[in-house]
C-alpha cells in the first residue's frame, strides 16, 4: 500500500466547503445522560479543524458513532460531540438535524468561511456501511473537498470514509498523515533490529499481524492469553489456560516460518497462574508448560519479563500490540507493566497499537514516553496485518 499521501496542505482550501470525516466514535456514559466519558478522539481532531479554519474553509463534519443499522438512534446522536467539539475549538458548532437531509443540505448551503457544521451519525443513513454511491454522491456536493481524519475509520469501506472521495479531491488530515508515517515507516522501512511484541487473548484475532510481523520484524515476542495455545500445540501443560484447539497448527506453523526466515520468536518461559479467573485468585509462578490442573496461566513470569525487556532494550523500533496478560487485576499486572516501563526507557521508536495496548500505556502513565500511541483500535490491527486500508487507498497520492 502507498502511504505517501497528499495531506490538507497540498490542496487549496481557502474560501472553499471542506467535508471532514473524523472518528468521534466516542464513549459514552451508559445512563443516557450523554456524557462523554474520553474525549479524545474529539482532541485529536483538533489540529485539522483549527488549521482548515485558520486557512479560511468552512468545515463541514461528519462521522459515525456506535452501530445504529441504518436507523435513527437518538442515544447515538452526535449532539454531544458538537457540543464538547464547541467548548474545545471556542467557538459555535452548528448541529444538522440529518446527514443528507434537507436541514444538512440547507445548513452546508448556508456555511460561510471559519464556520463548522456537525452532520449527524452518518450510520443513521443505511447506505453508509454499504457504501452506497449516491449516499456518498450526496455528500460530496455539499463541499469542494474531502478531507479524511478519520483513522480508527480507515479500515471501513463505508460511503463516508471511502465512496466520497470518488467525487471530490481527496487528502489525509493531520491525524491520518501522523498514523501513516509511525505505522507506516515501521512496517516499511523500520529502524532495525525490530521488535513486535504481541500480545492479547486470542491468537484467532492475531493472525493476521503475527504472519505479517514475521515476514518485516527481527524479532517477534509473544504474551497474553495466546501463549497458551502455542505451548500447548508444543505439548506443553497449560491447566485451564485459554486454549484454542483450531489453532494449534497455526501456532507450529509460525514457529516453522519464524526458524525458516530467522526471526528470533519468543515464547513465554514462566507463567503467572492464578486458582480462578478474578482479582483475589491465588497465584503460583511456574515454567512455561508446567501449568497444574486447575490453575490457569494470567501474566507471564519474572523470567520472562527479563526477556522480553532485553529484547526492547536493544531495539531501534517496538511495535506493541495486546498486553501481556489480565493487566486489569494488580495480580497478573506486573508483566504488561513491565514492558510498558522498558518501553518508555528504550531509546527506540515505540509504536503502541490503538486498544487494550494504548489503554494499558495510558492507564499506567507512560503516554508522553512512547514515539507514537495509535488512536485506531480495528484499523491500526487491520494496518499491521499489511491490509489495505480502503479510507487511505481512495486519497489523492502525492
Ligand atoms: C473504532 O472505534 O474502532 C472505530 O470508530 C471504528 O468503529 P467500528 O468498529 O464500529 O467500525
Amino acid at each position: 500500500m502507498n502511504y505517501n499521501k497528499k495531506t490538507v496542505k497540498d490542496v487549496e482550501v481557502a474560501g472553499k466547503k471542506v467535508l471532514l470525516r473524523c472518528d468521534f466514535n466516542v464513549p459514552m456514559a451508559k445512563d443516557g445522560s450523554g456524557v462523554i466519558t474520553d474525549d479524545k478522539r474529539i482532541r485529536a481532531a483538533l489540529p485539522t479543524i483549527q488549521y482548515l479554519l485558520a486557512e479560511g474553509a468552512a468545515v463541514i463534519a461528519c462521522s459515525h458513532m456506535g452501530k445504529p443499522k441504518g436507523e435513527v438512534k437518538p442515544e447515538l446522536s452526535l449532539k454531544p460531540v458538537a457540543a464538547r467539539l464547541s467548548e474545545l475549538l471556542g467557538q459555535e458548532v452548528i448541529m444538522a438535524a440529518d446527514v443528507v437531509g434537507e436541514d444538512a443540505m440547507a445548513k452546508a448551503a448556508a456555511l460561510k468561511a471559519g464556520q463548522v457544521l456537525l452532520l449527524e451519525n452518518t450510520r443513521f443513513e443505511k447506505g453508509e456501511t454499504k457504501n452506497d454511491p449516491e449516499l456518498a454522491k450526496a455528500m460530496a456536493s455539499m463541499a469542494e473537498v474531502y478531507v479524511s481524519d478519520a483513522f480508527g475509520a480507515v479500515h471501513r469501506a463505508h460511503a463516508s470514509t471511502a465512496g466520497v472521495a470518488d467525487y471530490l479531491p481527496a487528502v489525509s488530515g493531520f491525524l491520518i498523515q501522523k498514523e501513516l508515517d509511525f505505522i507506516g515507516g515501521a512496517l516499511a522501512n523500520p529502524k532495525r533490529p525490530l521488535v513486535a511484541i504481541l500480545g492479547g487473548s486470542k491468537v484467532s484475532s492475531k493472525i493476521g499481524v503475527i504472519n505479517n510481523l514475521l515476514e518485516i520484524a527481527d524479532t517477534v515476542i509473544i504474551g497474553g492469553g495466546m501463549a497458551y495455545t502455542f505451548s500447548a500445540a508444543q505439548g506443553g501443560k497449560i491447566g485451564n489456560s485459554l486454549f484454542e484447539a483450531d489453532w494449534q497448527d497455526y501456532a507450529n506453523e509460525m514457529v516453522a516460518k519464524a526458524a525458516a526466515k530467522g526471526v528470533k520468536l519468543l515464547l513465554p518461559v514462566d507463567t503467572v497462574c492464578g486458582d480462578k479467573f478474578g482479582p483475589d485468585a491465588n497465584t503460583l509462578t511456574v515454567e512455561a508448560g508446567q501449568i497444574p490442573d486447575g490453575w490457569e496461566g494470567m501474566d507471564i513470569g519474572p523470567k520472562t519479563v527479563e526477556l522480553y525487556c532485553a529484547a526492547v532494550k536493544d531495539a531501534g523500533t517496538v511495535i506493541w500490540n495486546g498486553p501481556m496478560g489480565v493487566f486489569e487485576f494488580p495480580a497478573f499486572a506486573a508483566g504488561t507493566e513491565a514492558v510498558a516501563e522498558a518501553l518508555s526507557k528504550t531509546d527506540a521508536i515505540t509504536i503502541i497499537g490503538g486498544g487494550d495496548s494504548a489503554a494499558a500505556v495510558q492507564q499506567l502513565g507512560y503516554a508522553d514516553k512512547m514515539t507514537h500511541i495509535s488512536t485506531g483500535g480495528g484499523a491500526s490491527l487491520e494496518f499491521m496485518e499489511g491490509k489495505e486500508l480502503p479510507g487511505v487507498a481512495c486519497l489523492l497520492d502525492k
